[in-house]
């Protein structure tokens, strides 16, 4: 009795395993499971804004574009991403927004003293926006108002890449 008791336990067992063989290929079939994801820019779930810019940056010192536009009075969300791998000691960057006027030359001069603070000098007058200077594989979003109309220049602020770093904010 007690024998076919055990006999009767290990069927079900078997059984039942059995079973779950057949559920967990069911899951794995991608018939029964469709492709579901659907890839929406990551600024857009996080802050708010009426424009939404990336900015890609890279181990050859360089950015993807010369020139952002947006409208005066619009709140501006910029994503800067670095696509390389390397340090960010050695190949960091950042985004620096200017107000009209200011001469680059001399901004970026004052700029790569300031080690401490990330290459932001301490008087903030001369700059609308930055971002922190991020390494390879990291990105970093800001927001902002956008200025009155004209074109206004941006730049890393990163020692030696302003000459290669810049571009326009056109804002019309
Ligand atoms: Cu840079």
């Amino acid at each position: 009795m007690k024998k076919l008791a055990f006999v009767f336990a290990t069927a079900a067992l078997l059984a039942s395993c059995g079973q779950n063989k057949e559920e967990s290929t069911e899951l794995n079939d991608p018939v029964v499971q469709p492709e579901t994801t659907v890839e929406e820019p990551e600024v857009s779930q996080t802050v708010e804004a009426d424009v939404y810019l990336e900015l890609l940056s890279d181990d050859q010192m360089q950015y993807d574009k010369k020139e952002l536009k947006v409208t005066s009075g619009q709140t501006v969300a910029l994503t800067l991403k670095h696509t390389g791998k390397m340090d960010k000691a050695v190949m960091g960057h950042n985004f620096v927004l200017l107000k009209a006027g200011v001469e680059m030359n001399e901004f970026a001069t004052k700029a790569m003293a300031a080690k401490e603070t990330d290459y932001i000098p301490e008087d903030q007058s001369d700059i609308i926006a930055y971002t922190g200077v991020i390494g390879g594989g990291e990105s970093v979003t800001i927001t902002f108002e956008a200025p009155a109309p004209g074109t206004y220049d941006y730049l890393c602020s990163f020692p030696g890449h302003y000459s290669i770093m810049n571009g326009k904010l056109v804002v019309e």
